[in-house]
């Protein structure tokens, strides 16, 4: 595992955190930057850990050292962590060894940030924590107490047994779809009635593609079918993008051939124009009469076939969320089912929360409340990696 130390006089405590790293079992890397390394000598970390320790780009001309670091590391942490890594994580600012090894790595994160009251309660670093947060990176205190220069307050790094114990969790969990393969859908499907209209909805795709990175981040091969118009979706999922209902159905169905599980996040359309026109509909015709069928239902069709993989939906209601989602559940043979209230103001598509309930055939169900679509995600994770653990 990788440590990061960068310049608090708390880097003093991440010498107890080598030690305890070590004595649970973990091979410790440390990786200091030149402020860590004016508090504490790297030599005292080498002693600890019992590697040598890299503060610079080149200090291993032998390898491209941060790239090295990343791919060894099953999971890293950043302790302490000040105000001023947090703001280069939350960019992406890869100006040193730490932060270049950081910004190429795809293991878990956590990080224990120390600094002043002041620079911890910035409007900067507040939004810096968020955006780490939002991305599954986890924030271990600070605490409250006696800071450096005399002063008492929020900002003390955490306990060194407290760090631990968030590593554990990272490690744990951080991994548990590897050598899975999942297939993801997200975003709307169009439906065209002539060469530039079509019946669509507002899906932007941020649910499946919440779904789709933590799938990824925790080790799995993934599969995203995207439909059009979405935002841009996560970095390293094969994507596969596709306009209608009908295209979905053939990408997911080659997609999902030896797949582990299927999460059918996509607001496929339900219906389609029976007809589409071969030319722009003009004005002058007066308004044209829709028919409209049903698009092939893809879910039902993957429940049906009984293929012993695991297989979400989600759903949309506006009432009844649970007696109408269990219904939708068993009739399409589902594993899981995210059922999503919409209709109430800040709630499903485009709102950055879902209030929302996991509803499980076996019927363990996480009841209705509020999510942030990476909570959600991360639940629905751990419950495809527990389904296919068993
Ligand atoms: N789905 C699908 N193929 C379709 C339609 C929907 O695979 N042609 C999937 C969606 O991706 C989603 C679930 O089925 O996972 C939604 O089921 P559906 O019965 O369409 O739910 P709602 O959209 O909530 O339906 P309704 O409008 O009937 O409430």
């Amino acid at each position: 595992m990788l440590l990061g130390v960068t310049g608090g006089v708390a880097a003093y405590k991440a010498c107890f955190l080598t030690r305890l790293l070590s004595g649970a079992g973990a091979e410790v890397q440390v990786v200091m930057t030149g402020a860590a390394a004016r508090f504490v000598g790297p030599d005292t970390f080498a002693a600890l850990s019992g590697r040598p320790v890299y503060t610079e780009l080149w200090d291993d001309p032998g390898s491209v050292l941060h790239v090295r670091l990343a791919r060894e590391a099953e999971v890293a942490v950043v302790a302490p962590a000040t105000a001023n890594v947090l703001a280069k994580l939350a960019v992406g600012i890869a100006d040193d060894l730490l932060t270049s090894t950081l910004l190429e790595a795809r293991c878990p994160l956590v990080v224990a940030p120390a600094m002043h009251t002041g620079m911890w309660e910035q409007p900067a670093t507040r939004a810096n924590v968020a955006t780490l947060l939002e991305r599954g990176v986890r924030v271990v205190g600070p605490a409250t107490g006696p800071l450096a220069h005399g002063d008492e307050g929020v900002g003390r790094l955490a306990e060194p047994e407290e760090i631990l114990a968030a590593v554990e969790e990272a490690a744990a969990h951080g991994r548990d779809l590897a050598g899975r393969r999942l297939v993801v859908t997200a975003g709307p499907t169009w439906e065209p009635i002539d060469p530039v209209r079509f019946v669509g909805n507002r899906s932007t795709g941020r649910m499946g593609f919440a779904v789709a990175k933590e799938a990824w981040d925790r080790g799995a091969d993934v599969t995203l079918v995207v439909g059009p118009g979405t935002v841009e979706p996560p970095a390293g999922p094969r994507l596969v993008r596709v306009t209608t209902a009908e295209e979905m159905r053939a990408a997911v169905l080659a997609a999902a051939e030896g797949a582990d599980a299927v999460v059918m996040a996509a607001a496929v359309a339900d219906f389609r124009p029976e007809r589409v026109a071969g030319a722009k509909l003009k004005k002058e015709a007066g308004p044209p009469e829709l028919r409209l069928v049903p698009t092939p239902d893809i879910l039902s069709e993957l429940g049906a076939a009984r293929s012993g993989r695991v297989l979400v939906g989600f759903a949309a209601e506006t009432d009844d969320l649970e007696g109408g989602g269990r219904a939708k559940l068993d009739a399409k043979g589902l594993d899981l089912l995210v059922v999503n209230e919409v209709g109430r103001p800040g709630t499903g598509f485009g709102s950055d929360t879902n209030h929302a309930a996991i509803l499980s055939a076996t019927g363990e169900d996480s009841p209705l409340r509020e999510w942030t679509k990476r909570e959600l995600a991360a639940a629905l994770c751990d419950r495809i990696a527990a389904l296919l653990a068993r």
